[in-house]
């Protein structure tokens, strides 16, 4: 097997761990997000009453670590933020929450139709599972 495919074979394999992983954290949320946009989502109520992550502990060391370099509201013009849209900010929790969809398409599950952020770093998967368990939960 060449070094190509066997490349293309684990990147696969990445997808469907990633996938999976998905779904077990969409089967741990509680039902505040619109339905289109978490299809899989099962209607387990307690999983997130019990979870413990925090903006303190898991939304803002994420965003500040990784994201605010660029988006952050003390950033001004487009050299300062890196070409970072003006209204894309992650300053605060409520900031973060408001963008929850936004945050999930674009450095959590990697949507095809968005760019994937940060744009050149690639976030270690135990933080982007614990982010995306945290912003399903409503981001508290
Ligand atoms: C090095 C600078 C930089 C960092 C770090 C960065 N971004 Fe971005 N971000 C950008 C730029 C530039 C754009 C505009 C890119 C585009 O629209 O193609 C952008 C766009 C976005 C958008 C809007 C996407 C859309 O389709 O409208 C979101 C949401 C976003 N970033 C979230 C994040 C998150 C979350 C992080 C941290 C995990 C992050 N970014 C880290 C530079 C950055």
């Amino acid at each position: 097997m060449g070094l190509m495919s066997e490349l293309q074979l684990s990147r696969r394999r990445a997808v469907i761990s990633r996938l999976l992983l998905m779904l077990l954290l969409l089967a741990g949320c509680d039902g505040q997000f619109p339905d289109q946009a978490l299809p899989e989502q099962a209607p387990v109520q307690d999983d997130c009453t019990d979870s413990v992550l925090s903006w303190d502990n898991t939304g803002a060391p994420f965003l500040l670590n990784h994201c605010t370099e660029c988006h952050s509201q003390h950033l001004v013009g487009e050299v300062a933020r890196k070409g970072a849209p003006d209204t894309i900010n992650f300053n605060t929790r409520e900031q973060a929450a408001a963008l929850t969809e936004l945050i999930l398409a674009t450095a959590i599950e990697a949507q095809a139709d968005r760019p994937t952020m940060p744009p050149l770093i690639r976030l270690r998967e135990d933080e982007k599972a614990r982010m995306g368990e945290w912003l399903r939960c409503g981001a508290p």
